[in-house]
């Protein structure tokens, strides 16, 4: 794949929309190498479904740009849901020492508030591109994230963090990441499963479903869906699923 490579173009904006509208600009552009976009604060931050992403400064608010060589399968872009927040989890977990959890199917946790999150654009027009954006409220204040995620929501602001900077996350982040991808698009799935699994706050665990249904979770499968099952029935729930499930602690 070509970016087997290390991610040797990082381009540094101060503040944008969205990065993820940055990347569209470069693809439209022509892009033809993987670049990472990352801005130090975001006027208008995308989250998953119709969510925004408050992005004050001080955090993390990056995408990488992807291009690929032919089509992704379902697979390998589910998998690079999961590949993305383990990829954040184990950079923070290591150069921390915090223990840092992640929610299915890419939700990134600290002491059970959110601390970051991942969203994924696939484009296959003409060219083929994988867009993989990523926030971390890394250093940032949590009174300047926008009030109705502001209780939900924590940073590394206060934490011990050791000798990690920005630009060292950033480094890590895409060294492990690529790692990952590198795995997902040779097909090889089952470290992320085993991976994703062993830091799935609910893996071999009842959970509840918002229609009250109740469930013990198997985790992701080989296939990237998240296994549910009990006595009558067994569910293979996709991302798309994930409202599906009751909040938990
Ligand atoms: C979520 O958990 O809802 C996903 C949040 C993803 C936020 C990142 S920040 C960098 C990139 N640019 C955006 O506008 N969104 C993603």
């Amino acid at each position: 794949m070509v970016f087997k490579t290390l991610i040797k173009n990082i381009i540094h904006l101060s503040t944008v929309n969205s990065t993820m509208d940055e990347a569209l600009s470069f693809v439209k552009e022509g892009l033809d190498h993987p670049v990472l976009i990352v801005a130090d604060e975001q006027r208008s931050g995308k989250g998953r479904g119709k969510n925004i992403w408050s992005s004050p400064k001080g955090g993390f608010y990056g995408t990488y740009a992807l291009p690929l060589e032919k089509q992704a399968t379902e697979q390998q872009i589910l998998f690079m849901h999961y590949a993305a927040s383990i990829a954040v989890q184990q950079v923070l977990e290591k150069e921390t020492g915090l223990e840092i959890k992640t929610k299915w199917p890419n939700d990134i946790y600290f002491r059970n508030k959110k601390l970051g999150g991942v969203l994924i654009e696939y484009l296959s027009g003409d060219k083929l591109f994988l867009l993989i954006g990523i926030g971390v409220n890394l250093f940032s204040n949590v009174d300047d994230i926008a009030e109705e995620h502001r209780k939900k929501s924590i940073s590394l602001q206060f934490e011990d963090k050791q000798k990690l900077s920005m630009n060292q996350f950033i480094y890590k982040l895409s060294d492990t990441l690529l790692k990952l991808a590198v795995e997902i698009f040779e097909n090889n799935f089952s470290n992320i499963v085993d991976l994703f699994n062993s830091r799935l706050s609910y893996f071999e665990k009842e959970i509840k479903l918002k229609n009250g249904s109740q469930y013990f979770c198997r985790g992701i499968n080989n296939s990237g869906k998240l296994h549910l099952e009990n006595e009558v029935d067994i569910l293979q729930l996709k991302i798309e699923d994930n409202e599906m499930i009751l909040e938990m602690d």
